[in-house]
């Protein structure tokens, strides 16, 4: 039986609900799996961990800081051992922007960090505008007009694929 950590990073709480899919799916497949909030990182021992699994969301085209520091910290780990890396962002709602190589953000991503993670997956994420403050919510309701997305702001929709998330999941157990 191997254990595996899921490091998410998320600000709204979708990229922990699908890292809560994945342990499931994980755990369905006879092995255990822990959820770590990157804020919390602090907190675990890595090395306690067969495989590693980073999932953050977009914002603005960017993950956060905190998602590179802990790249940063635990390269040498991440690469001996199985590891894998999963973003989530809206963009990813169109199939040809969901795979490592279609995503901007992803392509972007694997340029600035030298890690480079052989287990790879795009998910699109969420969105729910009343959630949102004025600005967020009208930002990003205009670039959803510009790219043909929904734009009323009682949108609350989630595009995840989970079928996408389940067959991840899967190949984690796998690994
Ligand atoms: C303020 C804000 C900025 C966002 N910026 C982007 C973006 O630049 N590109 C994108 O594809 N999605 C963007 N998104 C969509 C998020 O990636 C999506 O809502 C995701 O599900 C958030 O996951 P989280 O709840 O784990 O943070 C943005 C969402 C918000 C609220």
């Amino acid at each position: 039986m191997s254990s595996t950590l899921i490091v998410y990073s998320t600000t709204d709480g979708h990229t922990r609900k699908i890292s809560q899919h994945l342990q499931q799916v994980i755990e369905q497949h006879g092995n255990q799996a822990r959820l770590a909030d990157i804020r919390d990182i602090n907190t675990y021992r890595l090395t306690d961990f067969d495989k590693i699994v980073l999932g953050a969301s977009i914002r603005y085209g960017k993950h956060r800081p905190d998602v590179y520091a802990f790249i940063r910290h635990n390269q040498a780990l991440l690469e001996s051992r199985p590891s894998a890396y999963f973003s989530v962002n809206v963009v990813a709602r169109k199939p040809n922007k969901r795979q490592a190589d279609t995503n901007p953000y992803v392509r972007k991503f694997l340029r600035q960090i030298s890690w480079q993670p052989k287990n790879l997956a795009v998910f699109a994420g969420k969105l729910d505008y009343q959630r949102y403050g004025f600005w967020d919510r009208n930002i990003i309701r205009l670039i959803m007009w510009i790219t043909k997305g929904p734009t009323d702001p009682m949108t609350n929709i989630e595009f995840t694929d989970w079928a996408q998330v389940e067959e991840f999941g899967r190949k984690i157990a796998n690994l």
